[in-house]
């Protein structure tokens, strides 16, 4: 199915997973909204994009922890690029340590990014969905979204969260022709997972942001009728 002058808006885009993703879709004719809290992340790559495949490219600095900034940054690139047929929930942050090392603060930003995040943009884009009958979401979710492991109390928290929150709206809308895949991948050679001291040293072995974005691709493009619900994809042996 072609993509061709779809409108999407992806969180976090200004790196890693959210930017390759915003590139493979502009590579494919969509018209892209860009968000994320760095405006000279967003303004570099929306610059690169129009150049580089003429589409529109629209930025919104926003947190979308907070609801009036996800609910502003709709409503400016709404306003730039009509209906909005995809997003793109990708924006999120990790830090790992013991539950009783954590400063509460710290384990309540992630699940307020991670989760809050992800629920902000729903409400905030869902209903233009629901009205016109079509639209896609892709939850960027993580291996940690279905197995736990020490120090990831609150990333492994918010990330389960996020694939209950993907199993429930999708009972709620699919009913509307809206589509709401969870992508479960394990460690992306992006700052996330250098910062958290993942798998240091094994960069080329490890999976490529560009390797997401060809697998939220090929779920954007099967027919209307048929979704995926939840999709892995591992660098090394599933455990
Ligand atoms: N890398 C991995 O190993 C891996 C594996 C599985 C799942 N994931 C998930 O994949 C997603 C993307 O991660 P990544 O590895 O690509 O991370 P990344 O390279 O650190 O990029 C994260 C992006 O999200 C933005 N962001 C962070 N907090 C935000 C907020 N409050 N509001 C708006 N934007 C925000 C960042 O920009 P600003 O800081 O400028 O806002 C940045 O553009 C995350 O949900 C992560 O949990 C990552």
């Amino acid at each position: 199915m072609s993509l061709k002058n779809k409108t999407a808006i992806i969180t976090g885009a200004g790196k890693g997973i959210g930017r390759a993703i915003a590139i493979s879709l502009a590579k494919e004719g969509v018209h892209v909204g860009l968000v994320a809290r760095t405006a000279a992340d967003l303004e570099s790559l929306g610059q690169f994009i129009t150049e580089q495949y003429g589409v529109k490219a629209i930025t919104a600095i926003a947190d979308i922890s907070v609801q009036s900034e996800a609910e502003a940054a709709f409503a400016a690139i709404n306003q730039k690029l009509g209906a909005i047929d995809i997003l793109i929930n990708n924006a999120g942050i990790a830090q790992f340590g013991n539950l009783l090392e954590m400063e509460p603060e710290q384990w309540k930003r992630i699940v307020d990014v991670n989760l809050m995040g992800t629920y902000h943009m729903l409400r905030t884009v869902l209903p233009g969905m629901i009205e016109r009958s079509k639209g896609d979401v892709i939850n960027i979710s993580s291996t940690a979204g279905e197995r736990g492991f020490a120090t990831g109390s609150a990333y492994n928290a918010s990330k389960f969260a996020v694939m209950g929150l993907t199993e429930a709206v999708l009972q709620e809308v699919r009913k509307h022709n809206i589509r709401i895949t969870a992508l479960t991948p394990s460690t992306v050679n992006t700052d996330l997972a250098v910062n958290a001291g993942l798998k240091i040293g094994e960069e080329d072995r490890m999976m490529q942001p560009e390797d997401v974005a060809e697998l939220a691709l090929a779920a954007l493009k099967l027919p209307p009728r048929v979704f995926v619900k939840t999709a892995g994809i591992w660098t090394t042996n599933p455990q």
